[in-house]
Parts: C-alpha cells; sequence; structure tokens
C-alpha cells in the first residue's frame, strides 16, 4: 500500500491572499519526510489552487514521486507529456464545482473518446496512467479497454454515507470493484473525502495499493503541524494494513 499526501490545500491558502505563502513545494518535502509514499497535485485548468510553478518545481524536488491530476484538457496534457510525472490521474473537471465530485463518465462516446486520446498519447510519452473513476464494474471494464495502467476508486460517496447499514454496502461496493480491477491486472488506488475517522475500513481492503488523502490531512496540519498530521494519518493506515506497508 502506498500512501500519497495531495497538497493542493496548502496552495488553496496561499491563493486566498494572492502571496507566496505557504508553499506547497516547502510542504511536500516535509510531507515526505513523515513518511509520505509519494506526493499528489491537482493542476485544475482554472489554477484554483497548484499553478504550473508548483508542478515544474515538485519535478525537480520531490524524491518519491509525484502523482500529476488533470483534465483531459490539451494544454495540460501538454504539460504533463514535457515534464513527465511518475503517474498522472486523469479526473473530470467541472469549473464550478468545489471538489472532484464523482467519478469520469465513460459511459458518455465524447469523454471516452477524449479519455482514450489522453491516454494514448501519456503513453506513448512512458508516463503511468490512471482513472479516477466511481466503484463501478462498468467503469472498470471500461478503464481495461482504455488501455490504462490503473484506476482510482472515488471514495465520496464511501464518506458522505452517515447510516451503519450505507457504509457496509459501500465498503462491498468498492471491495468488489478492488477485486474486478486486480483480476483485469489494473493497479487499483482509492481516494477522496477520506479522514482519520473514516480511512481505516478502505485501508484495510486487501489488493488496495494506493490512497490519496489531502484536505482532512492539511486541515488537520493548520492545528497540530504537517508532520504530525501525516504521521498520524500514516499510522492508521499501517494499523489497517495489519502493522506494515509493503510499498
Ligand atoms: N484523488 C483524486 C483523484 C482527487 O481529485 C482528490 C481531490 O483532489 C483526492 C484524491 C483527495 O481528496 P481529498 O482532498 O478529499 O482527500
Amino acid at each position: 500500500m502506498r500512501f500519497y499526501v495531495n497538497v493542493d490545500h496548502i496552495a488553496t491558502v496561499r491563493q486566498a491572499r494572492g502571496t507566496d505563502e505557504p508553499d506547497p513545494v516547502r510542504a511536500a518535502v516535509l510531507v515526505e519526510l513523515a513518511g509520505a509514499n509519494g506526493i499528489t497535485v491537482h493542476l485544475r485548468e482554472d489554477r484554483r489552487h497548484v499553478c504550473e510553478r508548483d508542478v515544474r518545481i515538485l519535478m525537480e524536488t520531490v524524491r518519491t514521486g509525484v502523482n500529476l491530476e488533470i483534465s483531459a484538457e490539451e494544454k495540460v496534457l501538454d504539460i504533463a507529456c514535457e515534464i513527465k510525472p511518475m503517474q498522472v490521474t486523469l479526473v473530470p473537471e467541472k469549473r464550478e464545482e468545489l471538489t472532484t465530485e464523482g467519478g469520469l463518465a465513460l459511459g458518455d462516446d465524447k469523454v471516452r473518446s477524449s479519455i482514450q486520446k489522453a491516454v494514448e498519447r501519456l503513453a506513448a510519452n512512458g508516463i503511468r496512467t490512471a482513472l479516477f473513476i466511481d466503484p463501478e464494474s462498468e467503469a472498470v471494464t471500461i478503464s481495461k479497454n482504455l488501455g490504462v495502467d490503473a484506476v482510482e476508486l472515488h471514495t465520496g460517496e464511501y464518506a458522505n454515507t452517515n447510516s451503519l447499514d450505507a457504509v457496509d454496502w459501500q465498503l462491498t461496493r468498492l471491495t468488489d470493484a478492488v477485486v474486478l480491477a486486480s483480476e483485469n491486472d489494473l493497479g487499483v488506488h482509492a481516494g477522496h473525502g477520506l479522514t482519520y475517522e473514516n480511512v481505516m475500513p478502505v485501508a484495510a481492503i486487501p489488493l488496495l495499493e494506493e490512497l490519496n488523502i489531502g484536505h482532512s490531512i492539511i486541515s488537520r496540519s493548520i492545528l497540530v503541524g504537517l508532520d504530525q498530521a501525516v504521521k498520524e494519518m500514516k499510522t492508521l493506515i499501517v494499523q489497517a494494513r495489519g502493522g506494515f506497508l509493503e510499498v
């Protein structure tokens, strides 16, 4: 299990004042020193938090690896193909959303064909590709057919569920999607909305290989510091995996 920390919201605080602090590049150093296995950033088309300068410097400074989340839009693909991060996770993007609300709508012909082109382009540049999808069998099967290396399962619905029965159902849904993706030789990642309170049942799912967690860690870091916030989350994930993370 790899534990990647999304540092977008360090940049959100910076953008709130339009100054140069806090710097996600400095934060990424602390996140790595605290034990994260990788740094995730979402270069949104509207640049509402992370900007091109951040990603370019992170490519020079990150010692683990950069997982770059982008849409399939040409201009951000150009950047990805030029800087060649360790992994690109393709995500849906809507200008008006507060955060990525759902997985890629791969049933839609237009979306599927733009994702297909993006995957081919990234693969031709030697970049590992993942698709951010809802934990549904059709989405896993389409992803496989699109030739990606991995899928990231959207855990937002699990995270937003309150009743115990519904939580169980969401976990079963996630587990089934993990098994199907793994049977199809896809790498299996998960993320979105995971917190200190809800991470353990997801982290415990066998065959799950990577977690991407951002908002909850950055929020806690404001109160306890980044080092402690990252370490506390890692401790929960390690506990859920029975005591160690096989990276
Ligand atoms: N994975 C993906 C694909 C995302 O888009 C995000 C949010 O940027 C995350 C994981 C992290 O979500 P959160 O900030 O809710 O932990």
